[in-house]
């Protein structure tokens, strides 16, 4: 359809099972089993449809895809149609010998997460005892193998003081970029808002330490920066735009212009068991539905910023607002600012435990301290 740019990258949430148990993870609530996961044919009719739309990469993402015993088949089949595919992982569930298999399958590049510096901080956060280490080894074995390593610091009121050593660990451990990136609210994450989100001290602080970085590691760490929209006065484009960027394929088959979607009311998401991702990506009512400015409400529908960030986050937006159209409340221009106004100011207070939660579907715990899954 004219008018309408292919997406840059397809998300492929191949699975949502996953070791740890961050409590800002950012995948819906309700979690999908793994009985319900399409099948590797599936898959691999989905990369070949994203690279025919235009895709250029897919990021293998989850959950934690290497949860998938067919994750190198997957890859081998995306790099055969032409993709540039990123391994999105906690890694730590990536041995020597899973990575061995996936650089046969040509795997291009490799993220990890990191929670912390300190093996007891980062178990802590990632509810999983040994996790910190095994991440540092990984991270190691994916330099050594010779595949570009991109760290994601995620950073929050608790951990922010370890900041300047997160950026010494990227660069030890041999990262070409590394994403520090602020907690963002959705999902899981909002429940346990009050435990993460910084003061406008901390972050100022935060902000300084990373430019400051920035120039003396220029050429040889690249550094991203998200800081929380809470302390915003501008919004971000999420995801670049709704359906403008970006498509994300949901472990049962579900197409989603982003990861949180599915918390917004009155929206149908195609599933691509049904429909070719083409069809859904330039067809589909939930694609089309916040696509350009139309919908917009006063004050983004006169804004001169309104084709820059298209009225912020939509998940936000509803999230703190009830109102799927609203202008998002990181604006300062937004009628429904308060919204965020109240949260900022309980960061004066200490912070409460994390709340966690665990894939089997068990309510989740108040855990005043680590709980362990191997
Ligand atoms: Fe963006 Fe809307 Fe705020 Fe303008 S009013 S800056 S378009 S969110
Ligand atoms: Fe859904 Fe921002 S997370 S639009």
């Amino acid at each position: 359809m004219p008018g309408i740019d292919p997406p840059l990258a397809l998300l492929a949430e191949v699975t949502h099972r996953c070791p740890l148990q961050c409590p800002y993870c950012s995948n819906p609530l309700e979690l999908e089993r793994a009985g319900s996961e399409l099948d590797t044919a599936t898959w691999k009719r989905v990369l070949s449809e994203a690279a025919a739309l235009g895709a250029m990469q897919v990021h293998f993402s989850g959950g934690e895809p290497l949860a998938r015993r067919d994750l190198e088949e997957l890859v081998r089949h995306a790099v055969s149609v032409g993709l540039y595919t990123n391994l999105i992982t906690s890694a730590v569930t990536l041995t020597a010998a899973r990575l061995e298999t996936l650089v046969a399958a040509g795997i291009d590049h490799v993220q990890i997460s990191f929670q912390d510096v300190e093996d007891m901080a980062g178990d802590r956060v990632a509810g999983f005892k040994g996790a910190q280490r095994l991440k540092r080894e990984a991270a190691a074995r994916v330099r050594a193998a010779g595949l570009p390593l991109t760290l994601n610091a995620v950073m929050h009121r608790q951990n922010l003081a370890h900041l300047p050593d997160m950026i010494e660990q990227a660069v030890e451990l041999g990262a070409g970029r590394l994403e520090v990136a602020h907690v963002q609210y959705y999902g899981w994450a909002l429940a346990n808002r009050a435990a993460l989100l910084p003061s406008r001290a901390q972050l100022d602080a935060a902000t300084a330490i990373v430019e400051a970085a920035r120039e003396r590691l220029r050429g040889r760490l690249v550094i991203d920066y998200v800081v929380p929209d809470y302390h915003a006065a501008l919004p971000k484009a999420c995801m670049g735009g709704w359906a403008r960027r970006f498509m994300n394929v949901t472990p049962s088959g579900k197409a989603l212009p982003c990861h949180a979607a599915e918390t917004l009311p009155g929206l149908e998401f195609p599933s691509v068991r049904e429909m070719s991702l083409a069809a859904i990506w330039r067809e589909s009512d939930a694609f089309n539905r916040f696509r350009g400015t139309d919908w917009m409400l006063e004050p983004c529908r006169s804004c001169e910023r309104r084709e820059v960030d298209w009225g912020g986050c939509r998940c936000q937006a509803f999230a703190l607002t009830g109102n799927i159209r609203a202008t998002d409340p990181a604006c300062a221009l937004a009628p429904d600012r308060k919204a965020l106004e109240a949260a900022v100011r309980a960061t004066e207070a200490p912070p409460p435990d994390f709340t966690y939660r665990r894939i089997g579907g068990e309510p989740a715990e108040r855990a005043a301290t680590p709980t362990t899954t191997g």
